[in-house]
């Protein structure tokens, strides 16, 4: 079953949208990172902005996939079994890192809502969520730069202690959510 969690292993579905994820936020934080690099009011500049628009987006979209993927099923169990304070860390860091990829893109369109720029999604013009301000738009995009520094924090810890498992602890952590071989 593509969306069911088995045994000892996360779901098709999750696991493929957990690995697509990691990709399209690389790419996400890249292309803001990287706009430097057009002089700004260039067509570069507003083609790296609108793919972060869009792909950040794009995350807003699947999240709600993989919740839905993740409310079929238990989650497969951890052998040998972690220390409850583990567990307990684990699941604030996935609710967390899961109210990102929901908050990130909200606030991003609420950005370019209050600036008062209609943000393209794969072909479709989304529409404003929010009277132009400008003064809303700097405050909005404050608390996106803040929780995008959270992010990387969140995410970085996140990705450390699966490697800590695999490599150190030697449990199965990650193998569950790595697809099956052969
Ligand atoms: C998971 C999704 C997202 C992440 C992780 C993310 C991350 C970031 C980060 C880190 C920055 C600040 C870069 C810097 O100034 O150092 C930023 C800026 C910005 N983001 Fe996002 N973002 C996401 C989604 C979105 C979406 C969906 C939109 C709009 C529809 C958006 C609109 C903006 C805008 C307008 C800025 C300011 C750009 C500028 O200063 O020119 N973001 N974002
Ligand atoms: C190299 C990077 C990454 C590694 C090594 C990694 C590893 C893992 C592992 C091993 C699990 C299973 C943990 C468990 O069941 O206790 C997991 C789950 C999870 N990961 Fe990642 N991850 C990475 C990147 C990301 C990114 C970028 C995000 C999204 C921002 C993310 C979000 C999640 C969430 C929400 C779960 C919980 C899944 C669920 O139960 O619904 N991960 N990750």
């Amino acid at each position: 079953m593509p969306w069911k969690n088995s045994d000892n292993r996360y779901s098709t579905v999750s696991i493929a949208l957990h690995w697509l994820m990691l990709v399209l936020l690389i790419a996400v934080y890249a292309c803001i990172e990287l706009r430097g690099i057009f002089p700004k009011g260039s067509d570069g500049r507003t083609l790296i902005k609108e793919a972060h628009f869009m792909l950040g987006l794009t995350v807003f979209v699947l999240v709600w996939l993989r919740l839905f993927a993740r409310s079929l099923g238990v989650a497969p169990k951890i052998l040998p079994t972690p220390p409850s304070w583990q567990a307990f860390l684990a699941k604030l860091m996935h609710g967390a890192l899961y109210l990102f990829m929901i908050a990130m893109p909200i606030l991003g369109w609420l950005i370019t809502s209050a600036e008062g720029h209609q943000v393209m999604f794969y072909g479709i013009d989304l529409p404003l969520l929010v009277a132009e301000d400008k003064e809303f738009a700097e405050q909005l995009e404050d608390w996106h730069v803040l929780l995008g520094t959270v992010g990387y924090w969140l995410i970085g810890l996140h990705a450390l202690a699966g490697l800590y498992h695999h490599y150190l602890v030697r449990d199965n952590t990650l193998q569950r959510m790595l697809p099956k071989r052969g």
